[in-house]
């Protein structure tokens, strides 16, 4: 607060200086000064602080913020147009409890990561090696409800309990060079530490992403307008659509994953729809992927999701149509013991594939694929 208003008074005597040089300045309530106040807050008090004033600060500056366990960095009621910096290190007491440990959301909101700057909620404390089961591991990072034109740049996320960014009833958020650093969760028991979990938002675009976790990179179960581009992802699952399926909202449209790598991974590419559920999955683009280390699948398509992939009959109520896989290159990508590709499809539910230089080997043909596209090959 002293700085606040070391700021509002320099800035209200500039006004003035500037407005009426001679007269007598009157006294008038000046609100619109207030918003353009810049806070820093800091500390083990820093997430209450910077919580409860939120909406009398357009810049908040989180430098070397220690969140007490069980607490939400809560910045979800901010003004228009705030811009959120991260400092030093942020950290987060440790306790078993569902989260989230940070929640952003607002209209034209921009969230920067200084230079060094860390997010950091050591999640090895929590680390059971059973993810979702196990001890109650906290969410990490919801960002939902950002719209307008809204970033998050450059964060450098490291070590999340379990999932790392929900991104959920966002339209109008591009995310820029950030990084999820899960590495440690290879050998130190990390599960289900998606990187970024999409659902219910339009308007989406993820560049230059890096993460390194243990379970999907990307998993997109709703949305429209949804772009990955530039992406490093490694030791988890790939780049999935879905599941999609068994939700409130169940079409996913117009998503493209471009010029990306998917090493030391699960699969690479990956549409699951859940059987015997409805909904759409529809102009899908995988287009310049590089796949490597591959040890379950390189390209996975399936209408028979049930949880578990390829299990039961597939089933139509979700068809995969336009789906546009090109220039994906995994040349001996896949383990041998592996698949190069499934796909399994429901009678006439994925029409309307694109399918153009494709190449995926080092792995076996898998022998149950059903109802394939005529331009796809399995
Ligand atoms: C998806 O893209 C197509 C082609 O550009 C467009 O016609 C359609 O309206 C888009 N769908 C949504 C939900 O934006
Ligand atoms: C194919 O994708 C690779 C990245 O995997 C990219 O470097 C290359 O330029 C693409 N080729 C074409 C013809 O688009």
């Amino acid at each position: 607060m002293p700085q606040l208003f070391t700021l509002l008074t320099i800035g209200a005597f500039a006004a003035m200086a500037v407005a009426s040089p001679v007269a007598a300045p009157a006294i008038t309530a000046a609100p619109s000064l207030d918003k353009r106040a810049s806070c820093t807050f800091s500390g083990s008090n820093g997430a209450a602080s910077a919580s409860a004033s939120q909406q009398k600060c357009s810049t908040i500056v989180l430098s070397n913020v220690a969140v007490p366990s069980g607490v939400t960095l809560d910045l979800s009621k901010l003004n228009d147009g705030t811009h959120v910096i991260f400092e030093g290190t942020t950290t987060w007491g440790h306790k078993e409890w569902k989260g989230p440990l940070l929640q952003i959301s607002g209209k034209d909101i921009t969230v920067t990561g200084a230079s060094g700057a860390k997010l950091n909620p050591d999640g090895k404390r929590w680390w059971d090696g059973k993810g979702d089961k196990g001890v109650t591991k906290p969410k990490f990072f919801a960002a939902h409800k950002l719209t307008g034109k809204s970033y998050i740049n450059n964060l450098y996320i490291e070590n999340t309990p379990v999932q790392a960014v929900s991104i959920n009833g966002c339209n109008g958020l591009t995310i820029n060079q950030m990084t999820i650093d899960n590495k440690a969760g290879d050998s130190a028991g990390g599960h289900n530490t998606d990187g970024f979990d999409i659902g219910s938002s339009s308007n989406i675009v993820i560049n230059g992403a890096k993460v390194y976790n243990q379970d999907d990179c990307v998993a997109i179960n709703s949305g429209t307008d949804i772009t990955f581009s530039g992406g490093y992802c490694s030791g988890g699952h790939g780049l999935s659509i879905g599941s999609v399926g068994g939700r409130s909202d169940n079409t996913v449209e117009n998503v493209t994953f471009k010029d990306s790598t998917v090493t030391n991974s699960d699969n690479g590419i990956r549409v699951k729809a859940k059987s015997g559920t409805t909904g759409s999955i529809k102009g899908v683009t995988y287009s310049g992927i590089t796949l490597s280390s591959i040890k379950k699948y390189g390209i996975l398509v399936e209408q028979n999701y049930n949880g578990g992939d390829l299990h039961g009959s597939p089933t139509g109520g979700i068809p995969i149509s336009n789906l546009k896989l090109d220039n994906i290159s995994g040349t001996k990508a896949v383990a041998s013991s592996g698949h190069n590709i499934a796909i399994v499809c429901a009678s006439g539910a994925c029409p309307s594939w694109t399918w153009n230089k494709v190449s995926v080997t080092g792995g076996k043909t898998y022998g149950s694929c059903q109802n394939v596209p005529s331009v796809a090959k399995c």
